[in-house]
């Protein structure tokens, strides 16, 4: 369970967009705690890409603000990565160069590389291992001198994972990241995201702040509470829906290490829960009906305390 000591990575007051008369997000309110593994689920069209596009920083909202770590901002910049569905990697780079490729930009300049060759080829070659390392730790171990068309399209998903996670960002958005796989590939994944949540929980052991804080978008309800310590509805089914969407449900997840096992009860209750709150045109709820998050967990802090 993640802590309830408030350490905000990403908040989003009064958030509101809309395309031409057409409104997408209605107020959106939400705070992410450090080391939160949240998974976003919504209808298709409810606007949790519009969303993410405000918190990534390229499409700020029309209405209210985004913070992080308690800073509004209004464009991208490198505390925030993403990953899309479809991977965007160089086909002419290998999957290291690939993943050291947001590295060389970000710490050298093209006159550097140019005039301080020596000094590049070192830089470089730091770079380099850096990248293998990070391909270690997504499973790629093996390819990390294959190019992309030489590997799966869950292979290129993993490397595109890694050249997000080596830029260190403060929080990481995943927008439909295995949508394209099939099911065996998918569930590899997931389990990778499961051993960035225990990265999260031995770092918490041993007082250090978590690594990573993520925001996954998926369409597949099952996956939301496998992989996220903390499951958002984004919907447009709410007592307000006609002016637009906004986070309908939100409650901590049952969180399975990679090897546990799922407790399937628990797990069918709350996807039930998740498919009338969210998914349900015929369901009508004031909007914060489902939202208790933070209240549930503080209430768990509590009894864990007494
Ligand atoms: N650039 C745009 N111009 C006009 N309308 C847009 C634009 N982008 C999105 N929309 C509309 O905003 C709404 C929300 O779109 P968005 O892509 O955010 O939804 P989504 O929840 O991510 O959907 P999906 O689950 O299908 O990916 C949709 O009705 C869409 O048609
Ligand atoms: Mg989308």
């Amino acid at each position: 369970m993640p802590e309830t000591t408030k350490d905000v990575v990403l908040e989003c007051r009064d958030v509101s967009h809309q395309f031409g008369e057409k409104k997408v997000l209605n107020q959106v309110n939400l705070e992410i705690g450090r080391g939160q593994i949240v998974a976003l689920v919504g209808p298709s069209g409810s606007g949790k890409s519009t969303l993410l596009r405000a918190i990534l920083g390229t499409h700020p909202p029309r209405q209210g603000q985004v913070l992080m770590e308690g800073v509004p901002y209004r464009a991208p910049h490198r505390d925030r990565g993403i990953v899309y569905q479809r991977y965007s990697l160089f086909p002419f780079l290998t999957a290291e160069e690939n993943v050291a490729f947001g590295l060389k930009l970000d710490r050298t300049s093209a006159l550097f590389r140019l005039f301080q060759y020596p000094q590049w080829r070192n830089i470089r070659r730091e770079h380099l291992r850096q990248a293998r390392e990070f391909l270690e730790r997504v499973g790629l171990g093996a390819a990390t001198g294959h190019y992309p068309s030489e590997l799966s399209g869950g292979m290129c998903q993993r490397v595109a994972i890694a050249q997000a996670l080596i830029m260190r960002p403060k929080l990481l958005l995943l927008d439909e990241p295995f949508g394209a796989l099939d099911e065996s590939t998918r569930e590899s994944l997931q389990l990778m995201l499961l051993q960035l949540y225990q990265e999260n929980l031995t770092a918490r052991r041993q007082n250090e702040p978590e690594p990573h804080t993520i925001l996954i978008v998926t369409h597949e309800l099952n996956e939301a509470l496998y992989v996220s310590d903390r499951v958002l509805g984004l919907s447009q089914y709410h007592h307000d829906g006609h002016g637009g969407a906004t986070i309908v449900y939100d409650k901590p997840a049952p969180i399975f290490g990679p090897g546990d096992e799922k407790d399937l009860m628990q797990f069918n209750a709350q996807k039930e829960s998740l498919l009338s709150a969210v998914f349900s045109e015929e369901y009508i709820q004031h909007h914060s009906e489902f939202v208790s998050f933070w209240q549930d967990m503080a209430q768990a802090q509590r009894t864990t305390a007494s």
